[in-house]
């Protein structure tokens, strides 16, 4: 018998001994065991820790004790009670499938898969976990817990987000599910991951199925979970525009109060150098006296890269010539550095300082 097959049929039964005795069974949904209060928990539980839910879960009850009291109460009732949970999409979706089961299945909780998945707020994870808790049928589940415990059962590397990994990993999910009590087992599996195989030290030490765990035997559980990798941000590209007259006074431009660097005085931009000529004259009323491109640079925000290339242009102002922009203002170059200007553009202007 290979590893996985004798593990497979010791796994599930020594998390199920460590359950009976440890396993949180106080928690309300795990009493009066109904479709709906399985149902209500496993949404609320959808990114929200335990202690967080359990009055919210009270509440709700209170409120209404039925699907039927659910479905029929009034939308600012049902985000009313939501309020401080979070995620309001769950509340909005938990409204709606109230509202199909009563319609549609005459307020009975559908018990198969398909079913299941086509209601709105029921993933894979939440259908697997209401059909092995309410129903005890043999579906595995998913969550960021059973995740955290696959991936250090078999010493798997890679981000479990990944659609390669997380396919694999519902594969192990379904490989370890025992022949019976497929509830506690569920439960049993969250309790672990909430208490023992948790992402920052872990208790290894104490951990019932630990002679079953790669990640445990070489070491490599404060690794794994790996975490999501950053994603490579957006580059965009624009030009800086540093308009020096005769006298030194450099124009600057006050942003707009949203965006980034909002309300900032700033160096204006330009997207097309090749009309800046045209723009010189009509947008800044000044004639272009010389215009060189200095070192380009990259400023990185938390959505996206900037790659800043600045020119330095020297001008003359224009005689009777005014801008009609009250954004734009001529400052003398000791003057910029009692404005409040964005850290890079307060940089630039320090480096040409040295250089005008
Ligand atoms: N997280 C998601 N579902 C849960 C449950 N039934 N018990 C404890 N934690 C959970």
């Amino acid at each position: 018998m290979d590893f996985l097959n004798s593990m497979q049929l010791e796994f599930a039964n020594t998390l199920l001994k460590w359950y009976d005795k440890n396993g949180r069974k106080s928690l309300p949904w795990r009493k009066d065991i109904t479709p709906y209060r399985v149902w209500l928990s496993e949404i609320m539980l959808q990114q929200t820790q335990v202690k967080t839910v359990v009055p919210y879960f009270h509440k709700f009850l209170q409120n209404f004790p039925t699907i039927k009291n659910l479905a029929q109460a009034k939308s600012d009732q049902v985000l009313f009670l939501w309020s401080g949970l979070g995620y309001y999409a769950r509340a909005r979706n938990l409204h709606q499938c109230a509202k199909i089961i009563v319609n549609e299945f005459a307020g009975k909780f559908p018990n198969d898969f398909t079913t299941l998945m086509q209601l709105p707020g029921i993933g894979r994870s939440t259908a697997g976990a209401i059909l092995a808790i309410a129903f005890k049928k043999s579906y595995p589940i998913l969550d960021g817990n059973v995740k955290r415990i696959l991936t250090r059962l078999f010493a798997i590397k890679a981000w479990p987000g990944q659609t390669a990994i997380e396919k694999n990993l519902w594969q192990y999910a379904t490989n370890l599910l025992p022949k019976n009590r497929l509830d506690d087992y569920t439960q049993a599996q969250m309790d672990l991951g909430a208490t023992i195989c948790v992402r920052r030290k872990p208790l290894c030490g104490e951990c019932p199925v630990n002679q079953y765990c790669q990640a445990y035997a070489k070491q490599v559980t404060d690794i794994i979970p790996a975490k999501k990798p950053r994603k490579s941000l957006v580059e965009k590209q624009t030009n800086l525009l540093i308009l020096v007259d005769e006298n030194n006074g450099l124009l600057l431009e006050k942003r707009p109060d949203f965006g980034i660097w909002g309300g900032l005085w700033s160096l204006p931009e330009n997207q097309d150098i090749s009309k800046i000529n045209h723009v010189i004259k009509e947008r800044f009323a000044c004639e272009l006296i010389k215009i060189s491109l200095l070192p380009a640079f990259t400023h990185t925000f938390t959505h996206f890269k900037l790659l800043i290339s600045p020119y330095l242009i020297r001008v003359k102002i224009a005689v009777n010539q005014v801008m009609d922009n009250m954004s734009l203002q001529w400052y003398h170059f000791n003057e910029c550095k009692k404005l409040g200007l964005p850290t890079p553009i307060k940089n630039l202007l320090q480096r040409l300082e040295l250089t005008l």
